[in-house]
């Protein structure tokens, strides 16, 4: 007994508490850090003027008209969030997406916008897919039988890409998953002499049921079956280093994984594995879960929305694309 006592008084040279004793010890010591500089908030755009609308499943976030978008990215700049990720939701669809290839269309006049508006004082990231200027809400083209025919894809996929390289993106973004679409895209923006503009590939994108916030936001959702011939299968994890591998042979500049939160594997891996920098896609189901559990009263948004920011982070992503950044801008949560 005695000797038990002994131990507890002096025995305990191991104390790991001492490195969280203060708030300033624990912030020299955070293996950790999240600044705004390393967030990218995704923008919903829509044609026409001075129309600005809720999105019920995604609380916070807006789709709005090209001077609407202007004044929010001016703020977010003042604010020091410098990316976006533009998705624009054209009001023609089609089953060739024609409104996507448009070189006129709304996604190059958005970028075009912000590109006069702030020259390269901001970072544009630009979706490129077809589901939200499809008819039948698929991002690709289907055949007879309602498949989606990789190859064709991947061709009006190049020329979406074009479309808004030409109008000024730092980055295309394909998110549609057909194969070998990085490099088509790669092969088209340098025949035309884009060789500047660089390509974040949707790497690891999943078949998620996270997404459905963003469906109902750009009216994508598909009109009959799903997305699983396409993208891929929430059971795997090495596939995911197979597609690294491939879009960063394909020219991809950054890779990315998607969703973040309930992926933290597959970050990880790539982030072990990549050559490129890796980002990692906190989808609209990831952020709405933080917006409704704060609304019921169960946590508070900041709290949480930093919590799961810093997880992917601390799984190894450098840059990460979501919703919460105008909000984390606004109201001072980070660092720039
Ligand atoms: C288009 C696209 C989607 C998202 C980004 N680009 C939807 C989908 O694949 O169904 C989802 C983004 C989000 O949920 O926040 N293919």
């Amino acid at each position: 007994m005695k000797e038990l006592d002994q131990r507890a008084d002096l025995g305990l040279t191991q104390r790991p508490r001492r490195l969280r004793r203060t708030s300033a010890i624990r912030d020299l010591v955070a293996e950790t850090g999240l600044s705004l500089r390393q967030l990218v908030q995704g923008h919903f755009v829509l044609e026409g003027a001075g129309r600005t609308e809720a999105i019920d499943a995604l609380p916070g976030i807006v789709r709005r008209s090209v001077d609407g978008l202007l004044r929010a990215v001016e703020t977010d700049l003042e604010n020091g969030l410098r990316a976006v990720m533009l998705f624009a939701l054209p009001a023609h669809k089609d089953a060739e997406a024609s409104a996507a290839r448009d070189e006129l269309g709304l996604a190059p006049r958005a970028i075009a916008a912000l590109r006069k508006a702030f020259g390269s004082d901001l970072v544009i990231f630009a979706d490129v897919c077809m589901c939200p200027s499809t008819d039948h809400g698929h991002c690709g083209l289907l055949d007879a039988d309602g498949e989606v025919r990789n190859d064709a894809s991947v061709a009006l996929l190049a020329e979406i890409a074009l479309a808004q390289a030409r109008a000024g993106a730092d980055f295309v973004c394909p998110s549609d998953m057909m194969d070998g679409r990085v490099g088509a895209i790669r092969a088209a923006l340098d025949a035309a002499g884009h060789t500047g503009t660089a390509i974040l590939a949707y790497t690891a994108k999943y078949a998620s049921a996270f997404y459905g916030p963003f469906r109902h936001a750009a009216g994508s959702a598909p009109a009959h079956g799903d997305r699983r011939g396409y993208q891929m299968d929430p059971r795997n994890r090495r596939e995911a280093l197979r597609e690294l591998a491939l879009d960063v042979q394909e020219g991809a500049d950054l890779v990315m994984v998607k969703p973040a939160l309930a992926y933290l594997d597959v970050i990880a891996d790539c982030a072990a594995a990549s050559p490129v920098p890796v980002a990692a896609y906190n989808v609209s189901g990831e952020y709405a879960m933080v917006q409704l559990a704060a609304r019921e009263g169960l946590g508070e948004e900041r709290a949480l929305a930093l919590e799961i920011l810093h997880s992917i982070r601390r799984a190894g992503a450098d840059l990460i694309v979501g919703y919460h950044g105008s909000r984390a801008a606004a109201e001072g949560w980070l660092p720039r």
